[in-house]
């Protein structure tokens, strides 16, 4: 089943989800479809890669570190207003380098950024944790300089999860804001849910997620699975990640049923199903957006995003156009068209 959020952009308010602001946005399951005042006027002219601003491989990295950069320093600042001591931890879970080899900031480093920005009216604690020994150097080297700057910045080495307990600890009574990035595979559903609802269940403190999910993934799982391999690794990584075998049917029937008979429906499908159950399982709002390397591209990967706060919505679209138009920039609208039948911009009601 599609699950669909309304969220606004540019309106300078915010509102309730049943408002309909005169420049919006949609967010589907599917497709990030923008309203003609979001997506046209007063944007700066797209350069396209051709201007030599990033490569390819880079564009899709572009999305989720300009959401960040958006969204990271308005939920520090509006969650930890309301909490005795204006505190809030924000932790990134698979946050390689922290910083390109270009000076230029990746997720750790905005995040850095944001608690920063915040420290005049707010208490930010950054927790980074890294697998690779060698990565983690380079981000205890970024952390270290944050540090230096009176930042509360802790860089853990290993698996993310098995630093979650110690981190979940560290929030107890502060608003916590989770960014999961992993290459492939998410933490298994079980894990997910035991964080968000068991140990950050209560509206308040916030807790919200940002979440990849690997379109790649579900697709080379889909793949394996159509091929009936069922003893391949994808597979029980897959049913892990989704809390079930439910994914199976859902992957193979949108795939069946797709026109092209490729596998970018059957990724949409069931990451649509999955932020529907994980929000239902953890009490959440979710919104999915696809991100992609070129406009007609299947998608890269879809980011999850996970609130109570019907606010959070307002604010993750604000940032979410802000993030589209700064991809735009870079990958240029003019060089990939939509493809044939792509989405038209419509309205569509709340999902929650
Ligand atoms: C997609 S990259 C992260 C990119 C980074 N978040 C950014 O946007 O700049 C994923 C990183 O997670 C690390 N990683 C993979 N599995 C991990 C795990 N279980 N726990 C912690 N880190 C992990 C990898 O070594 C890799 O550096």
């Amino acid at each position: 089943m599609g699950s669909y959020l309304l969220v606004q952009v540019f309106a300078g308010r915010f509102g309730r989800t049943g408002d309909i602001p005169e420049r919006h946005f949609v967010l589907t399951a599917g497709h990030v479809t923008i309203g003609r005042s979001a997506a046209g006027e007063g944007l700066p002219m797209a350069k396209g890669t051709s201007a030599g601003l990033l490569d390819n491989q880079q564009a899709q990295s572009v999305f989720k570190h300009e959401l960040l950069r958006g969204y990271a320093l308005p939920f520090v600042v509006m969650t930890a207003s309301k909490i005795p001591g204006r505190r809030a931890m924000v932790v990134d879970g698979y946050a390689g380098r922290g910083r390109y080899d270009d000076g230029r900031p990746a997720s750790a480093e905005l995040l850095l950024q944001a608690a920063l920005r915040a420290r005049t009216s707010t208490q930010v604690e950054v927790l980074l944790v890294e697998r690779r020994r060698q990565d983690y150097r380079r981000l205890s080297t970024v952390a270290a300089e944050y540090r230096d700057q009176g930042l509360q910045v802790e860089a853990f080495h290993g698996q993310v999860q098995d630093h979650l307990p110690e981190i979940v600890s560290r929030a107890g009574g502060v608003p916590l804001f989770l960014f999961l990035d992993p290459c492939g595979a998410i933490l298994p559903f079980v894990e997910l849910h035991c964080l968000l609802r068991r140990a950050r269940g209560s509206a308040w403190p916030r807790t919200e997620a940002l979440l990849n999910f690997s379109a790649d993934f579900t697709r080379s799982a889909a793949g394996v699975l159509h091929k009936n391999l069922l003893d391949h690794a994808a597979i029980q990584a897959m049913d892990a990640v989704c809390g079930g075998p439910w994914w199976r049917k859902v992957a193979l029937e949108a795939h069946k049923s797709s026109r092209r008979g490729d596998w970018e429906s059957a990724a949409e499908a069931v990451v649509t199903e999955y932020a529907r159950r994980l929000g239902a399982a953890t009490n959440m709002k979710h919104v999915v957006v696809p991100v992609r390397r070129q406009m007609h591209h299947q998608p890269v990967y879809h980011l999850v995003f996970l609130t109570r706060g019907e606010h959070g919505i307002w604010v993750f679209g604000h940032s979410a156009a802000a993030a589209r138009r700064a991809w735009l920039d870079v990958v240029g609208p003019g060089a990939d068209p939509p493809r044939r039948g792509a989405v038209q911009p419509r309205r569509v009601p709340a999902g929650r």
